[in-house]
């Protein structure tokens, strides 16, 4: 049974297919008004979440379908000292579909191996976070047009930024793609990630920690949060945290179609003087994330022949 744990879990076929049927939705939501009615999607958040956990439930509940929710591990047995391969075979008695997010790395793929319904990961430590990337593709896909051919700088930090890990293992499957990696030093993509994607398809891409330099080049911007929750003494953090502030002054060398992403929540990346800007996308991610969550329960669910 499929579950999503690493974005690699989907080849580039299937997420073709992912952006068509979101499309469709898009087009004609009255269609899939019903499709999961009577269906449960279980949501089990132990980390702090406003718009996966929403948009997994709004989608839920956009296809007519159920939720089942646990958020925040004080209010489940997790508390208790519960498994998470335990609390898997659990919840996939009661739900057809598990949506998890976790701070330790591997907790989703453990889960997926005890559950006997598909799990996805919604975020697993500063590891990766697959449907991010899906709204993430989506966006570029109805900004751009396309998804290959592009120059994407990734800011911020790219060490613990699990999103940025996952958008960097789907797109390193696009032709003609080049990375611009912007980050402090102590932040840089793990080797890894750098390994398992840019160097072994032979990908382009540079490092550095000057934003101002490159921003001519690019054709998307992603931002990322300096990642708090996962340093290991807060002084580090104070010193990093404002590495790189967007501002409207700095966007003027930028193209005038480059796309300005964010996984969000900001905090102080991107200043709110660039929300006007029509190459702003990030609050378009958002939306965009909830009709690809709604396009990925129904795959997984069919696959599972649950539907
Ligand atoms: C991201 C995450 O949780 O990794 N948020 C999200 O899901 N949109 C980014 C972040 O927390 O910085």
């Amino acid at each position: 049974m499929k579950s999503l744990i690493d974005i690699t879990d989907l080849d580039t076929v299937e997420i073709d297919g992912l952006i068509a049927d979101s499309l469709d939705i898009i087009a004609h939501p009255e269609k899939y008004a019903r499709v999961c009615e009577r269906k449960k999607l279980a949501t089990l958040f132990f980390e702090p979440s406003t718009r996966t956990r929403l948009s997994f439930e709004a989608a839920m509940y956009e296809l007519g379908g159920n939720v089942l929710s646990v958020a925040g591990s004080g209010t489940s047995s997790a508390a208790k000292g519960e498994s998470v391969a335990d609390t898997a075979r659990v919840v996939s008695c009661y739900a057809d579909i598990i949506a998890m997010r976790h701070p330790k790395e591997g907790a989703a793929l453990v889960a997926a191996m005890n559950s006997s319904v598909p799990v996805i990961n919604a975020g697993d430590g500063g590891h990766c976070h697959p449907t991010q990337t899906l709204a993430d593709l989506l966006t570029v896909y109805r900004e751009k047009g396309r998804l290959s051919g592009l120059t994407v700088g990734v800011c911020g930090d790219l060490k613990f930024g699990r999103t940025v890990h996952s958008l960097i293992g789907a797109m390193s499957r696009s032709d003609d793609m080049k990375f611009v990696l912007v980050s402090p030093a102590e932040l840089k993509l793990p080797s890894y990630v750098k390994n398992e994607t840019l160097k072994k398809r032979s990908i382009p891409y540079y490092q550095t920690e000057d934003l101002d330099s490159v921003m001519p080049e690019l054709d998307i911007l992603y931002m990322t949060r300096i990642q708090r929750e996962r340093f290991f003494n807060e002084e580090d953090y104070l010193r990093l945290r404002d590495s790189y502030i967007l501002t409207p002054e700095k966007l003027k060398r930028a193209k005038p179609d480059m796309c300005v992403m964010h996984p969000l929540p900001r905090v102080n990346e991107i200043s709110v003087a660039v929300d006007d800007d029509p190459r702003a996308c990030y609050f378009k991610q958002v939306l965009n994330g909830k009709y690809i969550r709604m396009a990925l329960i129904i795959k997984l669910l069919r696959e599972a022949g649950r539907l």
